[in-house]
């Protein structure tokens, strides 16, 4: 059936296997709109303090389902931290404890709050040995982040220098290499051997690098990693239609306050997880591939990692609506990707 002709669409609910909620009183409107697109989402731990321990893995999921209405059966799926000193015994305890569902490796420097992240995978060998043991994946930010390295250029820099040799050394680790910019990344997933999956957000499936600098410079589609060339989104996009059980949603939406973000040194993040899945399906629908949505939203995460596929439907339909220019953020408000601009399809 011609794409254009579809009005209506029904999959089974989504899950976002990447998600920035943050922490304190922006919680309750990051959680709840979350909450209204995804029924699990994967969150991420780079809070200040970050995430290192299961306890206070613990202790944050208490506070994200705190701070959910109650009419939501929303789970947010717990990550750790990792750093240079993370011991093997904190692996364990993750495992036991069943809420923890992924180890987050920031390079340090590479990103927001990643300053106690890893200086050299090199010293975390014991605890990645002891998450290969016990099946927990490491979740990659894929960038290297030497400066002298173009910021175009440090994720495929990242899969020679450090992400190859890692999986020489620990082939049966399990590895999500999250929101893949490039055509190298998505190549390098498609082909490599052994257990190995990877997040694509909505922005990188829909915008290049030109967004950056359309009449000015546009803070909000400001993320890292960095949008990349057409050349990439294209293989981008072709990696999540064909059907590859390795790609998966991950929103990386990543909520910063309006005036962090137009400020003379801006935050890197783009906010989506109000109107991401609707991202998404704009996404496929550009390419005609809009049979191929579930399996990528819905059915290749749960997948990889060992959890059930949702039972549930949701329903999108074929409806132009305007996207807010800003929304509720704490005390404070948070620009929208694609703030007061149209979009062709809305969740029901
Ligand atoms: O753009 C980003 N924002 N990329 C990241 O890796 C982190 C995130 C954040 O936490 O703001
Ligand atoms: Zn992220």
């Amino acid at each position: 059936m011609p794409q254009s002709n579809i009005q209506t669409l029904s999959i089974i609910q989504p899950d976002d296997w990447h998600l920035h909620l943050r922490d304190g009183d922006v919680l309750q409107s990051t959680a709840s709109q979350a909450a209204k697109q995804f029924r699990r989402a994967i969150i991420m731990p780079n809070l200040r303090p970050p995430v290192t321990t299961t306890e206070a893995a613990q202790q944050y999921r208490k506070r994200i389902l705190d701070a959910l209405p109650g009419n939501t059966n929303f789970e947010p799926l717990m990550t750790l931290y990792l750093t240079d000193n993370t011991p093997p015994e904190e692996i364990r305890k993750a495992k036991e404890s069943g809420i923890v569902h992924g180890v987050k490796l920031y390079p340090a420097g590479a990103t927001t709050n990643s300053d106690a992240g890893v200086t050299s995978l090199d010293r975390c060998i014991p605890t990645l040995e002891e998450m290969q043991k016990q099946g927990i994946p490491l979740l990659m930010h894929g960038e290297v982040t030497d400066p002298s390295i173009d910021i175009f250029d440090r994720e495929a820099v990242f899969i020679d220098k450090v992400l190859i040799p890692l999986r020489k050394k620990l082939p049966d680790l399990k590895i999500v290499f999250e929101h893949i910019t490039t055509k190298a990344a998505a190549e390098y997933v498609t082909e490599a051997d052994g257990y190995i999956g990877a997040t694509v957000t909505p922005h990188h499936l829909l915008f290049n690098r030109n967004s950056l600098f359309v009449g000015g410079i546009r803070p909000h589609y400001y993320c890292l990693p960095i949008l990349k060339r057409e050349e990439n989104r294209q293989a981008l996009l072709k990696a999540v239609t064909h059907k590859n059980s390795r790609f998966f949603a991950g929103t990386d939406s990543a909520p910063h306050a309006k005036g962090a973000k137009e400020n003379a040194c801006g935050c890197a993040g783009c906010y989506t997880a109000s109107h991401a899945i609707e991202l998404y399906v704009q996404a496929f629908e550009e390419v005609g591939e809009l049979e191929k949505l579930e399996w990528f939203t819905s059915i290749n995460g749960p997948k990889f990692y060992n959890l059930p596929v949702n039972r549930n439907k949701i329903t999108l339909v074929k409806e132009e609506w305007k996207i807010p220019d800003e929304l509720p953020f704490g005390h404070e408000k948070v620009i929208p990707l694609m703030a007061g601009e149209s979009i062709h399809w809305k969740l029901k």
